[in-house]
């Protein structure tokens, strides 16, 4: 399954349109190369939640919590960067995501490291085009085999 995503605001609906869809203790892994969208994405994720705090990719910090926000779906998100973590799997271990995956929906930057936290996982890998748009392609897992709705 894959869709084209011509401008960041298409890539920052395509976010919102996943983010509609969480719930808490579900699992976003976001794969592609350094400037692909996956920070646009995620940003499009936050703002369908309804989560305090500006999502970004901080140079520093691994993972930010961003509380629900009053009006929002209630649901924490936590954001990860996985770059910095490069092949040390077991920085993401102390990161404690597996307490994170009860309450909280949690993204995952540079991802494919997180598949080993759930079985039940929703990957999409960006690609950048030739003419700047992206391609956004999505591999649903586990329980998310029946809950994508397809794009
Ligand atoms: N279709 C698009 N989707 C997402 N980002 C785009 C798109 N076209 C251009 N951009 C730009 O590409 C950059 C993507 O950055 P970012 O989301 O931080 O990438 P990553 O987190 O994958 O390294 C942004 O500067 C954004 O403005
Ligand atoms: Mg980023």
């Amino acid at each position: 399954m894959s869709v084209e995503l011509r401008t960041e605001h298409d890539t920052l609906r395509f976010g919102r349109k996943i983010g509609s869809l969480l719930q808490p203790g579900d699992l976003v892994l976001l794969s592609g190369p350094l400037g692909a969208g996956k920070t646009v994405l995620a940003k499009g994720i936050a703002e369908a939640l309804g989560v305090e705090g500006r999502v970004s990719s901080p140079t520093f910090i691994i993972a930010r919590e961003h509380p629900p926000a009053p009006g929002g779906k209630g649901i924490p998100l936590v954001h990860v960067d996985a770059y910095r973590l490069g092949d040390d799997l077991a920085q993401l271990d102390d990161l404690d995501l597996d307490t994170e995956l009860v309450e909280a929906a949690v993204v995952i930057e540079w991802g494919e490291a997180g598949e080993r936290l759930s079985e039940d996982h929703l990957l999409v890998t960006l690609t950048r085009c030739d003419d700047d748009s992206r391609l956004a392609e999505v591999r649903p897992s586990g329980k998310w085999e029946n809950r994508w709705p397809g794009v």
